[in-house]
């Protein structure tokens, strides 16, 4: 079956796929375009390891179909670094050792720079409450958390 030809961009790239009606973002990413950062933890909409952004709303891409692309502007966790320098949330997520496995990770990253581009300055309860759609069954959640706060600041004081 040929499928629905959909033009769209990825961090910032022009992009053209073709995909079945029932595929989802997730696995349009994953399986025809190569951007593995995004994860599948449940499929359901309850681990946000498939967490990216379209059009500027933080979205589970398990529930997005490949289809609704069209025309959007996606970001992913591939879209952070500039070449060979990681984003501070990256580099924080390292500094911290805010990750064990690894799955969760991409997921909290995309969703922690949706909250910090909303609110460069975010409470501890904030961070808390943002990445509540995002679990993590390895950290314990304190390193993740450091690791936001400790970006939100790096980030501030480059912007000054
Ligand atoms: S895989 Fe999408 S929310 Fe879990
Ligand atoms: S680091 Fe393993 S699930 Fe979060």
């Amino acid at each position: 079956m040929p499928g629905i030809a959909v033009s769209t961009t990825i961090n910032g790239d022009e992009v053209e796929f073709l995909c079945q009606p029932e595929e989802t973002l997730l696995d349009v990413l994953r399986d025809r375009l190569e951007l593995t950062g995004a994860k599948e933890g449940c499929g359901t909409g309850d681990c946000g390891a498939c967490s990216v952004v379209v059009d500027g709303r933080l979205v589970c891409s398990c529930l997005v179909l490949g289809a609704e692309a069209q025309g959007k502007q996606v970001e992913t966790v591939e879209g952070l670094a500039s070449g060979d320098v990681l984003h501070p949330l990256q580099q924080k997520f390292l500094e911290h050792a805010a990750l064990q496995c690894g799955i969760c990770t991409p997921g909290f990253i995309v969703a922690a720079k949706a909250l910090l581009d909303r609110q460069p300055d975010p409470s501890e309860k904030e961070v808390r409450y943002w990445l509540a759609g995002n679990l993590c069954r390895c950290t314990g959640y304190d390193k993740i958390v450091r690791a936001v706060l400790g970006a939100a600041d790096d980030m501030r004081k480059a912007a000054l």
